[in-house]
């Protein structure tokens, strides 16, 4: 069974084809990063456009990089949300027509999950159980897979998301947008040791995570400091480490606390490399098995909706596909 998959939640437009929810046979993604870069951020509104732009002539390239002709797809899944409205409407729109037109069943995919299914997706061995962590530019959530199309959530952030933390922090380090990729390049030259930035705990929940607090604290320093001259390397490298050190330590302790020796990651921040190496270190220590999907498979990407929305289909999972931007895990 032959899926094309639509994804346009932010500022990817990607669309994939992948057989029998398994097998890659395309994965086209395009990147509106350089049209958003010199405003620091996504915007909304030249988002949908580009998107609008774009989106025919990307799943063009997805069938015809695939090898298969339209008369092959056995289905159409997309992206239904959590995204900006406006982006997540254009590939659902598109969707609905291409699946109307050729009278084949239409999934509508929660984007979380995707990034879940990821690991499926890039790794034959994965069995379930296994804790996730699911860690972009507007998520944080760590919780256990028991089943496909089960999800349990065990902790979220009550404030910045991991990603967003990073954009936060590189524009206050004067690094660009987006921020992750800019502060893993300089902070390969500091001392992650330089200083010791908070690593803030949520009272009554243990798997809760917070990192407004260590923005905070960044730009404290920053201020009380900059007159004697700043050392960058060294303040991207400690503040990078404080953010890996909640995600992997408080993640480690779920795996330890529900005795699920199987750990994987998706979203942006999941392409980290001080993340990687930390979390292969101490889930080593700890006899827990690491899954992380290749770099293309943690950020946006079509394949993770259309290797899902083989399972919806196929399992009948659950039909909607309507737009909803705030759809939670
Ligand atoms: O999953 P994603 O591509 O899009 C969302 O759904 O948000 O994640 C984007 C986020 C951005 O905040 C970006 O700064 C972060 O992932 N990111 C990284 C790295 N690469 C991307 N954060 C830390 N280190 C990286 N190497
Ligand atoms: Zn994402």
């Amino acid at each position: 069974m032959k899926i094309l998959g639509i994804e346009t939640s932010c500022d990817e437009t990607s669309a994939a084809v992948v057989s029998g929810g398994k097998r890659i046979l395309s994965n086209v993604i395009s990147s509106q990063v350089d049209i958003h870069r010199r405003f620091g951020g996504v915007v909304p509104e030249i988002a949908s456009r580009a998107h609008l732009e774009s989106i025919e002539s990307i799943v063009d390239i997805a069938i015809q990089s695939a090898g298969i002709r339209i008369a092959d797809i056995d289905g159409v899944a997309v992206t239904r949300g959590p995204g900006l409205i406006g982006a997540l409407l254009v590939g659902i729109s598109f969707a609905e027509a291409f699946a109307e037109s050729i009278n084949k069943p239409l999934a509508g995919v929660n984007h979380l999950h995707a990034h879940v299914y990821a690991n499926l997706l890039s790794e034959d061995s994965l069995k379930m159980p296994f804790i996730w962590l699911i860690v972009s530019g507007g998520h944080t959530l760590l919780g256990i897979s028991r089943d496909i199309g089960e999800y349990e959530l065990l902790g979220t952030t009550v404030d910045d998301a991991a990603g967003e933390a990073f954009d936060k922090v590189s524009k206050l380090l004067g690094l660009g947008y987006p921020g992750g990729p800019a502060i893993q390049k300089v902070a390969a030259g500091g001392n992650p040791l330089f200083i010791n930035f908070p690593r803030a705990k949520v009272k009554r929940n243990p798997y809760f995570f917070s990192f407004s607090g260590l923005k905070t604290a960044v730009l404290y320093y920053i201020k009380e400091n900059e007159k004697s001259g700043l050392d960058i390397p060294s303040i991207a490298a400690s503040f990078q480490e404080a953010v890996v050190d909640v995600l992997v330590s408080r993640t480690i302790e779920a795996s330890v606390k529900y005795g699920i020796n199987r750990v994987v990651l998706g979203g942006g921040v999941a392409c980290n490399s001080r993340l990687r190496e930390k979390f292969s270190a101490d889930c080593g220590k700890n006899s827990i098995e690491l899954f992380i999907p290749p770099f293309d498979l943690c950020t946006d990407n079509a394949a993770m909706v259309a290797g899902l929305g083989f399972e919806i289909i196929n399992r009948g999972l659950n039909a909607g596909f309507h737009a909803d931007p705030n759809l939670k895990i």
